[in-house]
């Protein structure tokens, strides 16, 4: 039993416990959540763990990268996550320039993200900030990791392309991973990477694997909510829709749009009537009023 928000919550999700579901082997699951109702419907199907992503520059704020995204944009999507009380582990992205200008900054940063409540915090990169990772956890902060395609750095890897294709790339992704572990990461996001270097990393760590494009060879999956959910309509070609939300709420905008403009809507049983004989009451009331005013 774990104390959250000062209410008692049973069976909480911790970092720990993703290590060991790998030793169980037990696959681990990952959405992306923005928001208070997000964060509900997560945490009702029972994932493990749901990330507020620097994701939401693109699906929620519309901006063309992730590079725009503050640490109060996160900070305020972490605490709309956090309101839902969810049971599944709480992980707040670090946005781009939050951790790389010093330790300092980072510890700021992350132990914001912290004291709103987050179970962990995620970096992108790998050998060049593993001291920044110990930093962290030595402080106290659980923190994921992000190996693979970093698209804080897509400028200098000349776009968002499929990692680990080339076996010397392989090595490289291999070094970022086991670097974070040494660190003192309880888990690592691998992102758009070939799938076999993806499963050989897997067998050599001893902290879980987390895939998003990079094949079923990791210890869990996963996917941003927008893209599971159809909401967004251009997802990545490595994403699954198990819904068409995007047609499905404009329907439901359509039919509210249709229906208030021929007067259906709101129908009888959607408003509310004065008590009995109050109608000619404040119509004498009214009539004598506007006599008087005009
Ligand atoms: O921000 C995000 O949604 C992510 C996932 C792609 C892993 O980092």
């Amino acid at each position: 039993m774990v104390t959250v928000g000062g209410e008692e919550k049973e069976g909480k999700i911790l970092p720990y416990h993703f290590i060991k579901m790998k030793k169980q082997g037990k696959r681990i699951v990952m959405v992306t959540a923005y928001d208070y109702f997000q964060a509900r419907i997560a945490d009702e199907v029972g994932v493990d763990g749901i990330l507020v992503g620097d994701s939401l520059g693109m699906v929620v704020m519309g901006y063309k990268s992730t590079l725009s995204v503050t640490i109060d944009e996160i900070a305020h999507h972490t605490k709309a996550v956090l309101n839902a009380n969810p049971r599944a582990l709480v992980v707040a992205d670090m946005p781009f320039m939050s951790y790389e200008i010093s330790k300092e900054e980072a510890l700021r940063n992350a132990g914001k993200l912290i004291k709103l409540g987050a179970g962990a915090v995620k970096l992108e990169g790998g050998v060049e900030i593993a001291d920044t990772v110990k930093a962290l956890v030595n402080a106290g902060i659980p923190v994921m990791g992000h190996i693979g395609l970093n698209p804080q750095r897509h400028l200098v890897l000349g776009g968002y392309k499929l990692r680990g294709k080339c076996a010397e790339d392989a090595v490289k992704i291999l070094d970022d991973a086991k670097a974070l572990e040494e660190a003192g990461a309880f888990a690592v996001i691998i992102e758009f990477t070939a799938a076999e270097v993806a499963a050989e990393i897997t067998k050599r760590l001893r902290i879980p694997t987390i895939c998003i494009g990079s094949g079923p060879y990791c210890d869990g999956q996963i996917l941003v909510f927008h893209d599971i959910v159809g909401l967004n309509p251009e997802p990545p070609p490595f994403v699954k829709k198990y819904a068409q939300a995007y047609e499905l709420l404009m329907d439901a905008l359509s039919a509210f749009k249709v229906e208030v403009e021929n007067g259906v809507f709101p129908d009888e049983g959607r408003f509310y009537r004065m008590k009995e004989g109050e109608l000619e009451k404040f119509r004498e009331l009214i009539k004598h009023k506007e006599a008087k005013d005009y």
